[in-house]
């Protein structure tokens, strides 16, 4: 008997099918290769994996300028389209499905990192309280500057051309990473976004940029093939908003108005604790579409979830790093591999692509 039943249903997901309920959340992995070209186990690694019904990748900058990190992935040249093509082929053969999530890190990143030593770009030039790794081991993130009105438009641009490139590379779709403290969720929230043009003040002027994105994205890509992730009440990377639940039940309201096809929540506090007070009950009511949960769950919560309808779909992230079989294993009540954390971030086979399966 298949423990956990309700989590093998299948979900219709704009024109695509997912076999089951379960989704792999993006997690950073810092193994890409010279150009920030995903790396030559990528393809194994998420393949691997391709049991869950949709692979959410690795988050991948859409610009030069957009990477805070040393050796992730990119979307915007032409090795690296390629190099992602061989991801998509390889987990389309092993019959799953995958979006990419598209990212501008704005503000938490560092000099070393960017085109020709630049400081990154933000909504405000407000520093953030974060770090970052770089090739010198983690250090402070750089002070940022303010984008400009006409950047923002040429940054919505970049996303627009990452999704294409995306698409090019043969992604189901793409997820518009608007959580965590990046450059969108620092327009978004008002800790971080001082504007007093049209890009900032009001909810509406802070959503504004995020609006512009999945507009744009959504032109090129069709909004059934877009999804947004956010994390009202997550204080990573040092920020924060003084009216979570009006600021984010507006953005759910109107990422409803554009016709997306899913919202990704992080419920609480980004890979910690989930106590903080929101009502995430009231923020689903704002959007018709897939609702994807995440934040610590097991498959005992999920299904719980799930079957109460507090959520369609939930991502698993580090319990999917250690057990590329997760959804076998759920299904055969069977133990999980713990997680090695000394093999998260960059390195080789080791803890990527060797962790056991239950058959091997
Ligand atoms: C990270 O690289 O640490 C990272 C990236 C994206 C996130 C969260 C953390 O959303």
């Amino acid at each position: 008997m298949t423990a956990h039943a309700t989590l093998f249903k299948p979900l219709t997901l704009g024109k695509i099918t997912l076999a089951n309920r379960i989704a792999m959340a993006p997690l950073t992995r810092n193994r890409a290769a010279a150009g920030n070209v995903p790396g030559p186990l990528a393809a194994v690694y998420y393949a691997q994996r391709a049991s869950v019904g949709l692979i959410i990748s690795e988050a991948t900058q859409i610009s030069p300028i957009g990477q805070g990190y040393i050796a992730t992935p990119g979307i915007h040249s032409a090795e690296q389209i390629a190099g992602w093509r061989t991801v998509t082929q390889a987990v389309h053969t092993a019959g799953g499905r995958i979006f990419m999530q598209l990212w501008h890190v704005g503000r938490i990143s560092h000099t070393s990192l960017l085109p020709d030593g630049q400081a990154p770009v933000a909504p405000s030039a407000i520093r953030a309280a974060s770090k970052t790794f770089t090739s010198e081991g983690f250090v402070d993130v750089s002070m940022p500057r303010a984008l400009r009105r006409e950047e923002i438009a040429q940054t919505v641009a970049d996303y627009r051309q990452a999704a294409l490139n995306a698409m090019a590379a043969g992604f189901d779709g793409v997820e518009i990473h608007a959580a965590n403290g990046y450059l969108i969720d620092q327009f978004l929230r008002d800790s971080s976004n001082r504007r007093d043009d049209d890009y900032g003040g009001s909810i509406d002027n802070r959503a504004r940029f995020l609006r512009e994105v999945v507009a744009a994205v959504s032109g090129v890509v069709g909004a059934d093939r877009v999804g947004v992730r956010i994390s009202p009440v997550s204080a990573f990377n040092d920020i924060r908003d003084s009216a979570p639940q009006a600021l984010f039940e507006a953005v759910a309201a109107q990422m409803q108005a554009l016709g997306i096809v899913y919202v990704h929540v992080i419920e609480g506090q980004t890979g910690g604790d989930r106590n903080t007070p929101f009502d995430y009950r009231a923020l689903r009511r704002q959007f018709k579409g897939a609702w994807i949960v995440n934040n610590g769950y097991d498959a005992a919560m999920a299904d719980t979830a799930i079957t109460a309808g507090d959520a369609d779909m939930v991502a698993i992230g580090r319990p999917l790093i250690a057990n590329p079989d997760y959804l076998a294993r759920v299904a055969n009540g069977a133990a999980l591999n713990p997680l090695d954390q000394a093999t998260l971030y960059g390195g080789d086979a080791h803890g990527y692509t060797d962790y056991p399966t239950l058959t091997p």
